[in-house]
């Protein structure tokens, strides 16, 4: 530890900080944070404005791991110095984006054809298994990294279609997100709009026409460049795909077929480190991340594959009470061949 460096901070932010009782061990904090997150400023007010957001976390997080009434417990991580607002803003995507997508795909007016509307499992007998979890049958990737980029979408259609591969095909292989990012695109007739969000169910349709490649001929680049189609065509296509029902039965049963992809309310995510989520405000739900259910255990909680690195949760994933916490039975779908 540098503490010429640390001297020198509390030198200089002393007088700021007076009024904000900020402790040694709060600036020890946040100089471990900053060599793990390099970050560059603007300027000294930035930085400045960075370390009071990152002080509020820090209590935050402290303040609700302190309390033993919780399923979950959070951590400071890569998002440490955004405040909500700016989370949401930058690394989730726009609600009424979202909900519009989800206007447009349930009226009967849709242009993806291959879509079926899943009829109701719920009168049939109830064969689904106690728990699920696609990871211990090697059928899902690594979780990766969409980094400062609204790309969730392609995340988790890339992640559905992964995992059918593999059940399908025993193939597991990555598959390029980037490639969904740069093609799903205005001039190919689609709405999604790459860094700034998305609609899974389109990778899917451009998907079944063009083919998505691998990730190694494709790779993550974390911003919307020119769409390069040479040699996708040998890429995987999906033939079918359907929409899941919003019960939780629905969702149970689908996921004994195949992974979900999922969209969700993850307004309140950030800091999540472990447990059984239930941190989202139910009578709020604004839908503004596409994710990837990838099963569930006995007691009901959703196993969730997120695309924010291993380093967030629960190495990468998060677990979500049962029921639509967070919106997760509001938009769902599955390939089926
Ligand atoms: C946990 O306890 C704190 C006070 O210690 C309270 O403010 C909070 O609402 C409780 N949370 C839950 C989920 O019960
Ligand atoms: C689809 O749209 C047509 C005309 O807009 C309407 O007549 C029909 O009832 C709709 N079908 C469904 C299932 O909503
Ligand atoms: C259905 O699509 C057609 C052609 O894209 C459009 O003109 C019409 O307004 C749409 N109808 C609805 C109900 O969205
Ligand atoms: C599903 O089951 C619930 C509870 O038994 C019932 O109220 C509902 O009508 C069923 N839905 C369908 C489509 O059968
Ligand atoms: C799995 O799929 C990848 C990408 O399509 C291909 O390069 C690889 O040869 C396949 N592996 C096997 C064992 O079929
Ligand atoms: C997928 O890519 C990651 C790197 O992002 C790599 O570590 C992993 O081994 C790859 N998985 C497969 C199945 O190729
Ligand atoms: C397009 O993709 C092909 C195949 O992966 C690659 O060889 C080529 O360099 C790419 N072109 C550009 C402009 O990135
Ligand atoms: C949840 O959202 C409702 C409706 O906007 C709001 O009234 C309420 O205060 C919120 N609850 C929390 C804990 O933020
Ligand atoms: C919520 O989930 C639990 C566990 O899966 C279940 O017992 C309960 O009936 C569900 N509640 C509702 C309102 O669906
Ligand atoms: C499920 O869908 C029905 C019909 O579209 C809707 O009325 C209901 O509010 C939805 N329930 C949930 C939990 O999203």
């Amino acid at each position: 530890m540098n503490s010429k460096f640390i001297l020198l901070s509390i030198a200089l932010l002393m007088p700021l900080y007076l009024a904000q009782d900020i402790s040694i061990e709060k600036l020890l904090a946040y100089n471990k944070w900053s060599s793990q997150n390099l970050r560059n400023f603007l300027n000294d007010e930035e930085k400045l404005f960075r370390q009071l957001v990152f002080f509020e976390n820090l209590q935050k997080v402290k303040d609700h791991n302190s309390q033993d009434n919780h399923t979950y417990s959070l951590e400071l991580n890569q998002f440490s110095d955004m405040t909500e607002e700016e989370f949401v803003e930058k690394v989730l995507m726009k609600s009424d984006f979202v909900d519009l997508h989800i206007s447009q795909a349930t009226s009967n007016n849709s242009t993806t054809s291959a879509i079926e509307e899943s009829t109701s499992s719920n009168s049939t007998s109830d064969n689904t298994a106690v728990t699920v979890d696609w990871r211990t049958k090697g059928a899902v990737t690594s979780v990766k990294n969409q980094g400062q980029c609204g790309s969730c979408w392609t995340f988790s259609a890339a992640g559905l279609m992964e995992s059918f591969n593999f059940i399908k095909n025993k193939n597991l292989t990555n598959f390029s997100e980037q490639q969904l990012v740069d093609c799903v695109n205005f001039a190919n007739g689609y709405s999604s709009n790459g860094c700034n969000g998305g609609n899974p169910t389109q990778c899917l349709d451009y998907s079944s026409k063009f083919g998505i490649t691998t990730l190694q001929n494709y790779p993550y680049v974390g911003f919307q460049k020119k769409c390069n189609i040479t040699g996708t065509n040998n890429g995987f296509k999906p033939q079918s795909w359907k929409k899941i029902l919003n019960t939780s039965k629905d969702l149970q049963n689908a996921l004994n077929f195949s992974p979900v992809s999922v969209v969700v309310d993850a307004s309140t995510w950030s800091h999540y480190k472990s447990g059984v989520y239930n941190g989202c405000n139910q009578t709020k739900i604004r839908l503004n991340h596409a994710v990837l259910a990838v099963g569930y255990d006995s007691v009901g909680n959703w196993i969730v594959k997120n695309s924010w690195g291993t380093s967030w949760g629960e190495e990468g994933y998060i677990r979500l009470s049962p029921n639509n916490t967070c919106g997760i039975l509001s938009y769902n779908y599955q390939i089926t061949a």
